[in-house]
């Protein structure tokens, strides 16, 4: 019997969102004859059931085209503000899958969209998610599409910034997105040649970072490159992260007490590293720069391999799991076994090691 899948797109946008609905979409209509609906704006779309056709002519001219054609949001099934309150409406969900006589639907998203459909596999639905994030940060998968583009966007602001940095003996201090994760501060930092790289799993000392600027400057270099996740934390930082962190849970509220902690903090990051060397500094923060735009050719292999492999699943029925990048290899990887586990840079990964090597400072 022909199988009937869903699409979403949810959480942040990703460059290669398109080149992945391309990617199901084109193997499952013309390789295995399935139907193919979108839902628009993620799960917010599901349970309203606002559906988009995606029969074909919408599978064309996307490639290239960054975004995604579905829309998408950070709704959750079991949290979502509807009418002033925030309700539980994986009930609404779970119907209108079935109405949609749906025998699986595919969840393209990060970590949060994989818990999200983790809770609708529980629901008895059929589901299946494709890792997708700048951050790479998707515990399970060798990578995730999206990552591969925004590492050249802030690669190319890095080499803009050195020049500008060098002419006015500057420090320039770019913060990164990454959320949690050092990986796009980390490989954007090595290919634009940071002098300082700050991420998230290596806390910081500002007076390690400055001495290392006043290094380079005794050295006739009065000019550096500071690279900093946006999660990125000083040692003081993650001793007041604790207490904040204890009391998010205590009180249970929405708000995120850590977002105290974090808000401001490369502004400060560049005001005491001011201080501290006698140097000017300025900072850029690349915000939603890095997510916007054309896809790069690495994440549109990517994109393409994972989606096609998606509809080789589903043609095989091998639901509850996420489609992963292991080496050459497409691998599905259970859900469960996902679940709220993120991928964060070891401290003795390779890259950390290499930078190491060309002198990059960690601030520890
Ligand atoms: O997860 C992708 C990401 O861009 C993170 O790097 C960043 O912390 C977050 O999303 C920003 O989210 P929003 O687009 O909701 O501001």
């Amino acid at each position: 019997m022909t199988q009937q899948i869903g699409i979403l797109t949810s959480g942040g946008d990703s460059p290669g969102l398109n080149a992945a609905i391309r990617g199901v979409g084109k193997a499952a209509l013309g390789h295995y004859q399935m139907h193919v609906i979108g839902f628009r704006d993620g799960f917010r779309g599901l349970m309203e059931n606002r559906t988009m056709p995606l029969d074909g002519g919408q599978l064309s001219g996307i490639l290239t085209v960054g975004g995604t054609i579905l829309g998408t949001s950070r709704d959750k099934p079991h949290k979502m503000p509807v009418g002033g309150k925030i309700l539980d409406m994986t009930d609404a969900i779970v119907g209108n899958y079935h109405d949609n006589r749906l025998d699986c639907l595919v969840c393209l998203g990060g970590g949060g969209t994989l818990k999200n459909a983790l809770r609708l596999k529980k629901k008895g639905l059929n589901v299946i998610t494709l890792p997708k994030t700048i951050d790479n940060d998707v515990w399970g998968t060798d990578i995730t599409f999206g990552f591969d583009t925004a590492l050249g966007i802030a690669t190319e602001a890095i080499d803009r910034l050195h020049s500008t940095a060098h002419s006015h003996h500057r420090i320039i201090v770019v913060e990164i997105m990454g959320h949690r994760a050092g990986w796009l501060a980390l490989g954007a930092g090595i290919a634009g040649g940071a002098d300082v790289i700050l991420i998230p799993e290596i806390p910081y000392d500002v007076n390690i970072v400055a001495e290392a600027i006043r290094e380079r400057a005794r050295g006739g270099k009065p000019f550096s490159i500071v690279a900093v996740a946006e999660g990125a934390l000083s040692v003081q930082d993650v001793a007041a992260l604790a207490p904040a962190k204890r009391k998010k849970k205590e009180d249970d509220t929405e708000a995120d007490a850590a977002e105290i902690v974090y808000a401001g903090r490369t502004l400060k990051l560049a005001e005491r590293l001011e201080k501290l060397t006698g140097l000017e500094a300025r900072v850029t923060i690349l915000g939603h720069l890095q997510r916007g735009g054309t896809p790069s050719a690495a994440d549109r292999i990517l994109a393409t391999r994972l989606g096609t492999a998606c509809a080789d699943f589903i043609a095989k029925k091998k639901y509850g799991v996420m489609v992963a990048a292991r080496g050459e290899d497409t691998v599905p990887v259970k859900l469960e076994d996902v679940g709220s586990k993120v991928k964060t840079v070891p401290p003795d990964h390779s890259w950390i090691l290499s930078a190491r090597r060309v002198g990059t400072n960690f601030g520890d």
